[in-house]
C-alpha cells in the first residue's frame, strides 16, 4: 500500500503546537509520535517535532530502533 507524500511545510504543522498530531521525519519516512509521552507538546529533550531530525539522531543516547513501535504516516518530499 502506498503512503501519502508530505512537504516540509505540511510536516511543520505537526509540531505539537499547531495541530494535535505530532510527527517526526527520519530518513524520508514520517512517523506519528502523537501517543508518546516523550514527545508531549512536540518537544523531545532539545528537539522539536514537525521536522526532519535525521541528522540529529547522532546526538541521541538511542538508535533509530525507537521508531519501531510508531506508525509511518507518509513520506517526506
Ligand atoms: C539530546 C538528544 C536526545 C535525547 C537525550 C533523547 C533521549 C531519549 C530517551 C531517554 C528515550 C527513552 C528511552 C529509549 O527509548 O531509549 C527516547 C526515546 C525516543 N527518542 Fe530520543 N533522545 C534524543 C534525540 C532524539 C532524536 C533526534 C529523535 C528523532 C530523530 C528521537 C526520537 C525518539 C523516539 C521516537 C523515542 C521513542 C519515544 C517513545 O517510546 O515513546 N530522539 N529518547
Amino acid at each position: 500500500m502506498s503512503l501519502p507524500a508530505y512537504t516540509k511545510s505540511q510536516l511543520a504543522l505537526r509540531n505539537g503546537q499547531d495541530r494535535d498530531e505530532i510527527w517526526v521525519a527520519y530518513r524520508g519516512k514520517i512517523y506519528d509520535v502523537t501517543r508518546s509521552r516523550l514527545w508531549r507538546n512536540g518537544m523531545h529533550y532539545e528537539h522539536w517535532a514537525g521536522q526532519d531530525l535525521s541528522n540529529e539522531l547522532t546526538d541521541a543516547p538511542h538508535t533509530e530502533g525507537v521508531f519501531d513501535k510508531f506508525e509511518i504516516v507518509g513520506y517526506l518530499v
